[in-house]
């Protein structure tokens, strides 16, 4: 039976605990496992820009000997030029598997529904499952004993956070999350995390406050104020957001050696200042890198010969 990785919740704790195994693999050389796409052929659908998701699995699949094909939102254009559940059926017969990033989670999950091949989410209003077992592993680079790590999301409550608080509820990292009012996370997302957070002793902490949402905490995680297609909120998000920025005087409340993680794109000035995301605490740029060797390894275990 196929599977698919619509968010982290697909995943069992082993499962993602040998996925970033194989991912550490995949770090240390990455011309290992070169034939493990050999013969295979992926999709990448795609109805908003990218620069990390695309490129890093592009790169990843020819790492892998697989062959890839980019579909432009002008050219698939799902549930407009053809039902979704069509688009599903007709890439089934050509694809191996499928990388979808869509506007809304209910197209992702059409996609998995109709295709008969494994469908990862590569993005979508809810989830952003990649990104966030990406994160995991580069928390664990700088800190290897996870379950002492305590993760503090500054922002939005939207698709990088959910994924976020799924996945350190599965590892069992003890999470913060701080969001101006009516930007919480989704209640449903936090009650499907509290139920695992307990399974796995970890505590999720939800409040209004930046500064108990970063007092005493190892990683500071921070996402654009302003996500992809609510660029008409902007002046409305800069105001309501003001208080969230990541900037000197926050970081003060974080344990000393903290690290700053952003899953880009990022905008200094917003979110985040200059002098924190390329500052020393930063790790972004390792973030970015290790999307190639963690989507490899998720590529090898749903799709892999
Ligand atoms: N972090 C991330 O998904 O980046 P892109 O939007 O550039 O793919
Ligand atoms: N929340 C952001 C994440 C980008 C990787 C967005 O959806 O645009």
């Amino acid at each position: 039976m196929k599977r698919d990785l619509i968010d982290v919740k697909d995943l069992t704790k082993e499962e993602i605990l040998q996925i970033l195994a194989l991912t550490a693999r995949l770090k240390k050389d990455r011309f290992l496992m070169p034939e493990a796409l050999k013969h295979k052929s992926v999709g990448l659908v795609f109805q908003k820009p990218s620069n990390r998701t695309r490129v890093s699995f592009e790169v990843g699949i020819k790492q892998l000997g697989g062959e890839c094909v980019y579909l432009s939102p002008s050219e698939i254009n799902l549930g407009v030029r053809e039902t979704t559940e069509d688009v599903a059926r007709t890439l089934s017969r050509y694809f191996d598997a499928i990388v979808a990033r869509v506007n809304y989670n209910k197209d992702v999950l059409a996609l998995a529904k109709y295709a008969s091949i494994p469908v990862i989410n590569g993005l979508c209003d809810m989830y952003h499952p990649c990104q966030a077992l990406t994160d995991l592993f580069s928390v664990m680079e700088k800190f290897p004993k996870l379950t002492d790590v305590t993760v503090s999301y500054i922002g939005d409550g939207n698709n990088v956070c959910h994924s976020l608080l799924m996945c350190c509820a599965k590892i069992g990292v003890d999470i913060k999350i701080a969001t101006p009012a009516g930007y919480e996370p989704n209640v449903n997302v936090i009650m499907a995390a509290k139920a695992v957070a307990k399974e796995n002793g970890s505590d999720i902490v939800i409040t209004h406050s930046p500064i108990e949402g970063v007092k005493d905490v190892d990683v500071i995680y921070s996402d654009v104020w302003v996500s992809m297609g609510q660029e008409v909120e902007t002046q409305q998000r800069i105001r309501d957001f003001q208080n969230f920025q990541i900037n000197k005087d926050l970081v003060k409340h974080a344990k000393e050696n903290y690290i700053f993680m952003h899953c880009l794109p990022a905008h200094r000035g917003q979110e985040v200042t200059g002098e924190i995301i390329d500052g020393p605490h930063s790790i972004v740029f390792d973030q970015a890198e290790n999307r190639l060797h963690t989507q490899k390894a998720v590529m090898i275990f749903l799709a892999g010969n």
